[in-house]
């Protein structure tokens, strides 16, 4: 399947290698070490998990490899969970320490390290077990892969475009968080449109499905500023188009070690691929609406994915204004058999401000956005940066 080609725009480049050591001594081996054997940028300090965070933090783009010296940390492990969330998914970790505990090592190993060297740390330990390609025996991948979301409508028009776009617009600018979008209506679901984006790439990720590494994803993904990097496609409308679940095993297993949230907009088409992406996910987002089409393919589908053990979100979303013929919200989760975790208000700006001027409808103080946020903070455990007016300040927001 052939698509348009995205524009080559790239983003910084990331540290090739960052290490944080807590003694001269350490430094010196690490930095011969580097001086040594690596191409590419890296970076040598004297410190711990605190600055190796704060270091974390200030990059576009996380080191792809980390060394962290946790000697003399009461608990190593909180402290390398928070290096974690610091850090994009994928990275690889090796930890450094003076305790010889088998038990602390295999804790680490659980939470994603790769390595742990118990010091004193010596030139030739380093060439044994990083070796010139820092490539440690341990490692798996790293200390966290994305979380796959995908959005599914229970019938046309019932928001699920808007609200998808709109949650990944929200985490990647408001909790600087790397998101990919993926439309994956090979003809065009319209999620580019409403991020003001180029259509591109997803032809081109699946075609090459075997090789997508790190380069070709930034090469390939559209971007809507720095953490938003999108894949959609618009194929000729006289084509059949399917997309093969192996190449999409392999797109979403790529783009989980890139990116913190892969936010998949489902088209409404049944069959392997949407069977595949609803499996796939950790956490699958169901629209619904208060309509008798909806209710009734609530009611086909939830079952469907409550047999698949994942997370199922289901939301009511008021994409009209309300109609005497309604149902009411009662009777609908009564012949559900359970409740709405989320109730998107009726938003009458949305359609001119999202279709038509492109704007982020996660911005701002409409009931909308609040919904976004909800739905945003939910997934993430995490709160989000909201300017902080004088009723906030004075603890009354
Ligand atoms: N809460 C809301 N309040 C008001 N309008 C909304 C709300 N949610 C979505 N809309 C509007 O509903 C329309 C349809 O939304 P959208 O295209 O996201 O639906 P969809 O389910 O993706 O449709 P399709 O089936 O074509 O993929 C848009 O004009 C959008 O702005
Ligand atoms: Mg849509």
């Amino acid at each position: 399947m052939s698509a348009p080609a995205a524009p080559a725009a790239t983003t910084a480049a990331a540290y090739e290698f960052a290490a944080f050591l807590g003694d001269r001594d350490t430094v010196e081996v690490f930095r011969q070490f580097v001086g040594r054997q690596l191409v590419g940028a890296a970076h040598v300090q004297r410190g711990g998990v605190r600055q190796a965070v704060s270091f974390v933090e200030k990059q576009d783009r996380s080191p792809k490899f980390i060394v962290v010296d946790v000697s003399g940390a009461d608990m190593p492990l909180p402290e390398i969970d928070a290096l974690a969330d610091a850090c994009e998914p994928g990275v690889t970790v090796v930890v450094v320490g003076d305790q010889q505990d088998v038990g602390l090592f295999r804790q680490l190993l659980g939470l994603g390290v790769a390595d742990y060297l118990v010091k004193p740390i010596t030139a030739e330990l380093l060439a044994q077990t990083l070796g010139g390609d820092l490539k440690p025996a341990g490692v798996r991948g790293g200390l966290r892969t994305g979380k796959l979301v995908a959005f599914a409508g229970t019938r046309g028009g019932v928001g699920t475009t808007t609200l998808a776009t709109s949650l990944a617009w929200l985490v990647a600018n408001r909790m600087n968080r790397r998101v990919a979008f993926v439309d994956l209506d090979p003809h065009g679901g319209g999620g580019p449109m409403l991020l003001d984006v180029e259509v591109g790439g997803l032809g081109e990720a699946v075609a090459h499905a075997e090789n997508l590494d790190a380069l070709f994803l930034d090469r390939t993904m559209v971007k809507h500023g720095q953490r938003l990097h999108c894949l959609s496609a618009e194929e000729d409308l006289t084509k059949e188009v399917a997309l093969e679940v192996e190449a999409l095993e392999r797109l979403f297993t790529a783009l989980e070690q890139q990116f913190h949230y892969v936010v998949v907009d489902l088209p409404r088409r049944a069959g392997p691929a949407l069977r595949f992406t609803l499996q796939r996910a950790a956490i699958q987002v169901v629209l619904a609406d208060r309509t008798l089409p909806s209710l009734h393919n609530t009611v086909r589908l939830l079952p469907l994915l409550e047999g698949l053990g994942r997370r199922t979100v289901l939301v009511l979303n008021e994409h009209q204004p309300l109609k005497a013929s309604a149902l009411d919200r009662e009777t609908v989760e009564s012949s559900i058999g359970r409740s709405f975790d989320l109730v998107v208000p009726f938003d009458k700006s949305a359609p001119e401000r999202g279709d038509n001027l492109g704007e982020p409808l996660a911005d701002g103080r409409q009931p909308f956005a609040a919904a976004v946020r909800e739905l945003a903070a939910d997934f993430s455990g995490q709160r989000v940066n909201r300017k902080r007016g004088w009723r906030a300040k004075l603890g009354l927001g």
